[in-house]
């Protein structure tokens, strides 16, 4: 289920079908991701920019206009998450300087990751 929602785009491009965006993603998005093995790419990947927290104080925070945000938000989707980060930012309509992560993270670390994030919210 990993590759469902590129597949999904990449079928709706080739057949010219529209499909809405709600029909190609919300049925269709399953997080399948492990928070302990999302740790650790979080650190290294993300952490720099938007705080070992997910808070948004990464050192680099203050660089960016606008700033990389709060990932603990409860209002944000997994697959918003999932979205961004594999096709970077604007993917979903924000910012560029949010990267796309597609080309040095498989799809299932970025689910570790989302499901890592998820994961602190409630501490
Ligand atoms: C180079 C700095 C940088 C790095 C590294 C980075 N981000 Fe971001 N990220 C940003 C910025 C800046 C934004 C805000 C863009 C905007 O608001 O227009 C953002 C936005 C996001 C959003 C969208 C939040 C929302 O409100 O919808 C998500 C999700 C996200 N980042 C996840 C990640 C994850 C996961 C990683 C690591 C794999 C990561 N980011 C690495 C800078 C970064």
């Amino acid at each position: 289920m990993k590759r469902s929602s590129r597949t999904f785009h990449a079928l709706g491009l080739a057949t010219g079908l529209v499909i809405s965006a709600s029909a190609a993603t919300a049925d269709d998005f399953e997080l399948q991701g492990d928070p302990e093995a999302g740790k650790q790419p979080y650190l290294q990947q993300c952490a720099s920019c938007h705080g070992n927290s997910g808070g948004g104080d990464g050192p680099a925070a203050r660089a960016f206009d606008p700033p990389p945000g709060d990932l603990l938000r409860e209002d944000l989707s997994a697959e918003r998450m999932f979205t961004a980060t594999r096709d970077g930012g604007m993917a979903v309509g924000l910012a560029a300087t949010m990267p796309a992560f597609n080309r040095s993270m498989s799809d299932e670390t970025i689910h570790d990751v989302v499901a890592y994030l998820i994961s602190l919210r409630d501490e």
